[in-house]
């Protein structure tokens, strides 16, 4: 029977599946340029992880010390991602970033302000200066409303409560999307020469996570069906702090903005413990000066820069070790204070979301008492692998934006990064579907195969008689993971968890969703399952077969940064049948310009503007 005769067909330019920060910046940018741009997002509009980056925006405008410069942004993001970076995006992104929070203000956002009236940066890890353009801790929530404000006038077609199942193609080339209603579970078809994914990543594979239900992993495994690489996949996130108390909020995220306006960590005997964390190629990197990074190493607490704000692997690594150690709070995690720091109308005016937040769900006054937080996974660094300038996959037609992309945070992401990727790379990558298009001979069309097998795939959870419960496959995952690949890892627990996950994958793949296809969050579970077993088989093999422990890759039978790994990127693609290919490929030269910059000291930058 086929399938795909009467389904709802729409037809547009180009579909931009995910309406975070990095959709809503790439769907402006399409519309902008003229293309009927259709947005496809799986939850309501503004319901996205974007708004977890609550502390701030990176961008090098110098408003709070004038000897900041794209080149210095630069220079901490490589140094940060552990040098693993794609060095064009990463310059792509120091360069634009500013222009994009000025664009952002233009449009509407009403960033806080310094006393002579400019946008105010505060103090994130890692960065050399305060950087972050920030609104109290909703920065990303109001790059959100002020994103989908803007794209709602430019005339974009939004798509809500649609889930995108399957990229569909024409020879080599993009030519549409399969998505189904989540109410009514009816399929559509979008018709489109271009698809951009900005799907965010796939932070519900695990147990402790500030990612919420959306975040399954669906543009790693629309792209990877369709032919695109994953890249850098064994680097996932864990943000230091996350709330751990209680346990049904546990993994909610607490914002690096406690600690970059003055919160510190304390450890159960009442000690600033991140002092005997710092790792001594840092101090001596980051320090102005020799006998800056002396005090550091020493512990001084009147230091400039307090060692919390040392980059989130770091961080996170030393909380797991004090809890592991006996020196932890009460329920697995540390002290975060910044109540006997700060008084209490600065925290309520600085730090407004996590004052009700803790009062409410937990209810802790943070400007009385300290807060308890543990890490959570929170972000891939990895992702789809997409050219640095144009943003498109090996799949023509098939762009990646924002988190769901892979390459430019490297090894590891520094705080405020986020907002400013996806709003650069949303740009980039609207401009060049534009191009794209533009050159496109011919009008691809949308083969009924594909979609009739698409759709067989989606319905059989509910066609079958009988099989496990999707909520309970999903929970095994999520604790086989929380166990094997999580902030420090070995070859043992890597290997249990990969043979894990094949084990647990029969049961995905013939989980039951009872009931029919209307307002059915069962049968909405059972097809999740397949991107988040992708994700979580992409991540644990690509760690295991990284053997050294660079940025957030922890390998305890493998300590250290290995000189043999340092231009090694790892690469997942689809083989043949249902296997996975994990492969190792060299990363293309450092560009002499840049690894120059990268390498500079402070001083040789200093007053770098261009
Ligand atoms: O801690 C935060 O506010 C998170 C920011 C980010 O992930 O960029």
């Amino acid at each position: 029977m086929n399938l795909s005769a009467d389904i709802q067909r729409v037809q547009h330019d180009v579909v931009v599946i995910g309406a975070g920060g990095a959709g809503l910046r790439a769907a402006i940018e399409c519309a902008d340029q003229g293309l009927n741009t259709g947005l496809v997002c799986k939850s309501l509009l503004g319901k996205a992880h974007t708004v977890m980056a609550e502390g701030g925006c990176a961008a090098a405008l110098g408003n709070a010390d004038p000897r900041d410069s794209w080149k210095v942004h630069f220079r901490d993001t490589m140094r940060g991602g552990k040098f693993l970076n794609q060095w064009k995006m990463a310059e792509l992104h120091a360069k634009h970033a500013p222009d994009e929070v000025r664009l952002l203000e233009k449009w509407g956002a009403v960033f806080d302000r310094t006393k002579e009236g400019l946008i105010g940066q505060r103090n994130f890890g890692g960065h050399r200066y305060p950087r972050l353009a920030h609104v109290g801790d909703r920065t990303g929530l109001e790059m959100i409303r002020t994103l989908q404000d803007h794209a709602i006038h430019q005339g974009i077609h939004v798509h809500m409560e649609c889930t995108a199942l399957r990229i569909i193609k024409d020879g080599d080339k993009v030519s549409g999307v399969l998505a189904y209603w989540r109410e009514t579970g009816r399929f559509i078809l979008f018709e489109c020469k271009a698809v951009i994914l900005a799907t965010g990543g796939g932070g519900k594979a695990w147990r402790i996570t500030s990612n919420s239900w959306e975040y399954t992993g669906d543009g790693f495994e629309l792209a990877y069906e369709a032919g695109a690489e994953l890249v850098n996949m064994e680097f996932t996130q864990f943000h230091p702090t996350g709330m751990v108390w209680p346990p049904s909020v546990r993994g909610i995220l607490v914002t690096e903005g406690v600690r970059g306006d003055g919160g510190v960590l304390l450890n159960s005997e009442g000690e600033r413990f991140m002092f005997g964390y710092i790792p001594e190629r840092f101090a001596a990197e980051t320090a102005d000066t020799e006998e800056e990074a002396e005090r550091w190493l020493e512990g001084d607490k009147e230091a400039r820069r307090p060692p919390e704000l040392l980059t989130r692997d770091v961080v996170a690594r030393a909380i797991t070790k004090e809890v592991q150690e006996g020196r932890g709070s009460p329920h697995g995690g540390v002290f975060l204070d910044i109540a006997s720091r700060r008084p209490a109308e600065i925290i309520k005016r600085k730090l407004p979301s996590m004052y009700h937040q803790f009062k409410e769900l937990a209810e802790v006054d943070i400007t009385k008492e300290a807060m308890e937080v543990g890490p959570t996974l929170h972000y891939f660094m990895g992702g789809i692998r997409v050219d640095s300038e144009t943003q498109m996959t090996r799949v023509p037609g098939l762009f990646a934006c924002g988190e769901c992309s892979g390459g430019m945070h490297g090894a590891n992401r520094l705080g405020g990064n986020s907002l400013s990727d996806l709003l650069v790379f949303g740009m980039l990558s609207g401009k060049h579907t534009v191009k794209y298009l533009e050159a496109l001979d011919t009008t691809p069309s949308c083969n009924s195969g594909a979609i009739d097998a698409a759709i067989r795939e989606a319905t059989a959870p509910l066609r079958r008689d009988e099989g496990p419960n999707p909520y309970v496959v999903h929970e095994e995952l999520q604790d086989l993971l929380n166990e094997g690949v999580n902030i420090v890892r070995n070859k043992e627990g890597l290997e249990k968890a990969v043979a894990e996950i094949a084990a647990l994958k029969p049961q995905a793949e013939t989980a039951k969703a009872h009931g029919s296809s209307q307002y059915n969050p069962g049968w909405h579970e059972a097809i999740s399952l397949g991107p988040l077993f992708l994700t979580a088989e992409a991540v644990a093999r690509a760690a295991l077969v990284r053997e050294e422990s660079r940025g957030a890759h922890t390998r305890l039978d493998f300590p250290g940064e290995q000189k043999e790994w340092q231009e090694v990127h790892v690469v997942v693609r689809k083989g043949q049948g249902d296997s996975m290919e994990v492969l190792k490929e060299a990363t293309a030269d450092a560009p002499d310009e840049l690894s120059k910059i990268a390498r500079s000291t402070l001083e040789e930058l200093e007053g770098a503007q261009e």
